[in-house]
């Protein structure tokens, strides 16, 4: 194989990517994107992948979540801070259940483009492009708004770098602490959920109190007192991509600058297709969404251009089937991984199979649904002796109604109230935390499983 370079992707077929008109502003913008500092560090994306490695073995479990699309408008610390907080309370919930490490990934500091179903919407007789996520164009319903920007590149950048700053800020400066545990219910409101939590802080003071008593844990204070959180985005605009691709001097490898792990969405996995090309250069851990048209053919093709020295870390498998789908397509593809004896993570996203239309008309997801593709996930895995190893959700740590159901029952009437993605419907802080609760029970009998093949 020849060597690869970051631009090679240029002369593949390209979907979903915007026709740019003013090709020397763009030609601008990659200039000076790529002139700019790069947001993480290559050091890092090798530490995910180890983790991630732990992951494929049962020994760690993935929690990725955040924004179906982050945004301009919506870009302010309390809405970083919450939703961090709530995948820390996640994170708690599951390790106490799985009694393993839980690796951190967030949707966030790069999520900004969007693949759309259709190239162009129509309102009441007006047909405009789709909007495709702040970093391509705008979400207002005008002509003017819809035109492909590159310079909106620019602002997605300042405002991932300063995401992860704060970030970064939260997960070592003292907010992460786990003796904080109480301090992160602050703000929570009177549900099942939330005082089952409490109950666990409880459970998890104590179990500290204990520790400090004891004088057990002093040399590992410091791993109590921050946590480690990774940023992964779609990896769908390779312009920007491209111009935050650097070769990493201590490899000698490539490296996406632009977040710890990129994936590949389910409709541009094309195998010969201009964003597999990318994705396969770069060092970083890659997710590849398989959704129910995923072939065992394409599956063994992209795993051997994505991961050709099956290094363990490397690729997670995001299964996104649609509640009711799971044991029709999951199996095949389990089966090909072995065939194959690839190792891979197998993460579950139960939102993008599960999109309807309200009563009402607003886009949403039964939160039934996503519990029953969790679910079928742990139990198509538990048949075929394979690991699930992770979930991928899009939340917020704000109060929003963009998903029905839950205990606090979101309904068809109550989405207007609160309905404020900018594209698809995220769990609230409410059901993120119901549904980590469910997910810890699946994991609770996952540790007996893998309990009980070790003593046969
Ligand atoms: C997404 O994760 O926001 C997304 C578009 O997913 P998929 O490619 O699985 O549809
Ligand atoms: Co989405």
């Amino acid at each position: 194989m020849t060597e690869w370079h970051k631009s090679d992707w240029r002369a593949k077929p390209r979907i979903q990517m915007p026709e740019y008109t003013d090709l020397d502003k763009l030609t601008a913008v990659e200039n000076r994107l790529s002139s700019y500092p790069p947001l993480v560090f290559a050091g890092e994306a090798r530490r995910l992948k180890t983790q991630l490695a732990k992951v494929s073995r049962g020994e760690a479990f993935l929690l990725q979540g955040g924004d179906c699309a982050e945004s301009f408008a919506e870009f302010k610390a309390d809405q970083i801070r919450d939703t961090f907080k709530v995948m820390l309370q996640m994170a708690m919930v599951l390790t106490y259940a799985a009694k393993v490490p839980v690796v951190k990934v967030g949707r966030m500091a790069g999520q900004f483009a969007k693949p759309r179903s259709a190239d162009t919407e129509t309102v009441s007789g007006t047909e405009l492009p789709s909007y495709r996520g702040d970093i391509i164009n705008g979400f207002d319903f005008t002509a003017d708004s819809r035109v492909p920007d590159p310079e909106r590149m620019l602002q997605a950048y300042l405002q991932s770098a300063a995401t992860l700053n704060l970030l970064r800020a939260f997960s070592t400066g003292g907010y992460a602490d786990v003796h904080k545990v109480h301090a992160w219910t602050l703000g929570f409101t009177a549900t099942p959920e939330a005082e089952k939590y409490r109950e666990l802080a409880n459970r998890i003071s104590d179990t500290l109190d204990f520790m400090q008593a004891a004088g057990i844990g002093e040399e590992a204070s410091h791993v109590m007192e921050t946590v480690e959180f990774y940023t992964s985005h779609e990896s769908l605009l390779l312009e920007y991509e491209e111009a935050l691709t650097r070769v990493d001097s201590t490899t000698g490898q490539w490296l996406a600058g632009s977040g710890h792990m990129i994936w590949i969405g389910d409709r541009t996995r094309q195998p010969d297709g201009a964003h597999v090309e990318f994705a396969r250069g770069v060092q970083n851990p890659i997710g590849l969404k398989c959704g129910p048209s995923m072939t065992t053919g394409h599956l063994k093709a992209l795993m051997a251009a994505l991961n050709p020295r099956n290094e363990p870390g490397r690729l997670t498998l995001i299964a996104r089937f649609g509640a009711g789908n799971v044991a029709e397509h999951l199996p095949r593809l389990i089966k090909a991984v072995k065939e194959e004896g690839a190792s891979v993570v197998w993460s579950c996203d139960p939102m993008h199979g599960n999109t309807i239309k309200s009563s009402t008309g607003y886009k949403t997801r039964p939160f039934d649904s996503v519990l029953r593709e969790v679910r079928e996930f742990f139990a198509v895995h538990n048949d075929e002796g394979s690991i699930p190893g992770g979930v991928h959700f899009e939340m917020t740590g704000a109060d929003v109604t963009e998903c029905t159901g839950g205990v606090r029952a979101v309904t068809d009437e109550d989405l207007s109230s609160r309905y404020h993605t900018a594209c698809d419907p995220r769990l609230n802080a409410s059901q993120s935390l119901e549904l980590a609760f469910l997910v810890a029970e699946e994991l609770t009998n996952r540790r007996a499983r893998m309990q009980n093949a070790e003593a046969v």
